[in-house]
């Protein structure tokens, strides 16, 4: 391996501290495996209201200070607590530091409507560089994550390049989700305080009255990366790019993809404490019990002749479930089968979901809400995982699917077109089912095929043990970043 590297991670989710999406897991992972490599990790997340009142024991790490923003003074402490199954070969768990700013981040979400918005991220990304100062370590590496960390590259650049211990620092940003970018009304640069680096901010984007904190990552880190080869490509086109395509094309020699890993420590079927029984690629009985299971706790008719599919979603327009009206009631009419949703988001997507429960309330079950637990149960006792998404930059779902014998149907787009392969009758190879054009049709012509194959037990139970011999781990995909953050030294 690469020598021993002194890491920093920011990001605004960590699972299991704070989840709402892929981005927790990913950081999770991604600093578990790179502290178990012996690298000198330092991971930074807020202290949350909801983090504060799940009872998590944390210890204080050095003292109480403050940073001024114009006419306000935050005051803040870190906070540390171990990262759960994240011991290294020492025997010791990576420890997460938390900022706690309770001015800031005692509020009921993650993230706000407020109007101090970018002056709670603002604070988070100078206290990870001056709590670096304090403790007098310098890092190698600035692994700063989507648009709430995109100042840290500035900062790094130029707001605290006075300081010796930054001089060979480099940064790395990285794209989980270019529909997310934050921005704000450019006035907002008064509050965050930034002094004489306000004029290495994109003018023309000021002069339109717009601050976009992911554009400023974009532009001033040294090297950026997203998490998965075809979204990689696809952000430099006008079709993904969401406005920053003509950039990310202008930053291409130094954008890669990097698709996500898996934690098979957390979902895998033969381990995962949430499922009622377990099985493996050699016997599938358990999963059986658990498909039971499932269509019971969500109050379902037993016993479908076809299959049971799954949904676990953040429900926004990027998942694509506005392909499902046109034809989900027709389908389900139809067909014995099942459909069980764990999501929350858009009110309209929610409304729908309800509407079809009501209408066959023995074949689709939902839950609206955040629930890991279910989450897992989904993955085991499915036999479809269906992910339309318009868009998806890496996913993480149909990865869990194909581990646990849940065959994902996905549009091809993004890290889904990297991680699904097509079933092929012919040559009875592949692990799952894809469809390319973003219509109901489309997805229709997908489901009606996957009910061809399920049809025939063999090639179905051929497809489901290729799957789940896949392997996703983060084991693979760690060496990818060790290379990346190598190579990122050697070159600045
Ligand atoms: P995204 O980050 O765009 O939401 P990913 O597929 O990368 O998509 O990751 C989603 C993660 O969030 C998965 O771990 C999934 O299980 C989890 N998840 C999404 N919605 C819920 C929910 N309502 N309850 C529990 N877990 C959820
Ligand atoms: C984002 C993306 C998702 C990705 C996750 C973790 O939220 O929507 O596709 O898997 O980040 O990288």
């Amino acid at each position: 391996m690469t020598s021993p590297l002194r890491i920093v991670i920011a990001a605004s989710e960590c699972a299991p501290f704070a989840k709402t999406g892929g981005l927790a897991d990913v950081s999770a992972a991604l600093g578990r495996a790179l502290w178990r490599r012996g690298h000198d990790v330092r991971l930074f997340l807020p202290y949350y209201q909801k983090v504060d009142a799940s009872g998590l024991e944390t210890q204080a790490a050095g003292d109480a200070f403050h940073l001024d923003f114009p006419n306000r003074r935050v005051s803040l402490e870190i906070l540390k607590a171990p990262l759960p199954n994240s011991e290294n070969a020492a025997g010791e768990p990576l420890m997460v530091e938390f900022v706690n700013a309770p001015d800031l981040f005692d509020r009921e979400d993650f993230y706000t409507d407020d109007e101090d918005e970018p002056v709670r991220w603002t604070a988070f990304c100078r206290a990870i560089l001056e709590t670096c100062q304090r403790t007098h370590w310098s890092p190698d590496i600035l692994h700063a994550n989507d648009w709430h960390t995109g100042l840290l590259p500035l900062l790094l650049r130029e707001g605290y390049n006075w300081d010796d211990l930054f001089h060979g620092t480099r940064s790395l940003f990285s794209i989980h989700n270019l529909g997310y970018q934050g921005v704000f009304p450019a006035e907002s640069l008064d509050a965050m305080g930034l002094g004489k680096i306000r004029g290495s901010f994109h003018q023309e984007r000021l002069k339109e009255g717009v601050l976009n904190l992911l554009e400023t990552g974009i532009i001033h880190s040294h090297w950026l990366s997203t998490v998965s080869r075809t979204y990689a490509q696809e952000i430099q086109t006008e079709e993904h790019g969401m406005g920053l395509e003509d950039l990310l094309k202008s930053r291409s020699d130094h954008l890669v993809g990097i698709v996500n890993g898996v934690d098979y420590g957390e979902w895998s079927p033969d381990v995962d404490p949430h499922i009622p029984a377990a099985f493996g690629p050699d016997d599938l009985l358990g999963k059986r019990i658990c498909r039971d299971e499932l269509l019971e706790e969500m109050g379902l008719a037993p016993n479908p002749t076809g299959p049971v599919i799954g949904i676990v979603s953040r429900m926004t327009s990027q998942k694509g479930f506005e392909l499902l009206p046109d034809i989900l009631p027709v389908f389900l009419q139809s067909e014995d089968v099942r459909l069980v949703v764990l999501g929350s988001g858009d009110k309209a997507s929610e409304r729908y979901f309800q509407w079809l429960r009501d209408a066959l309330p023995n074949k689709v079950g939902v839950y609206f809400g955040y629930k890991n637990e279910l989450s897992h149960r989904i993955e085991a006792g499915s036999d479809i995982f269906m992910m339309p998404s318009r868009y998806e930059p890496c996913g993480l779902n149909q990865m869990y699917s194909l581990r646990y014998g849940t065959v994902p149907l996905v549009r091809a787009t993004g890290g889904l077109a990297d991680t699904v392969e097509r079933w092929n009758p012919e040559t009875r190879t592949g692990t799952g089912f894809r469809f390319y054009e973003f219509s109901s049709q489309a997805l229709h012509d997908t489901m009606k095929h996957a009910l061809e194959v399920w049809k025939d037990k063999e090639a179905w139970a051929a497809m489901q043990k290729a799957g789940m011999e896949r392997d996703f781990s983060w084991d693979a995909q760690v060496r990818a970043y060790e290379d990346l953050y190598s190579a990122v030294l050697a070159e600045f």
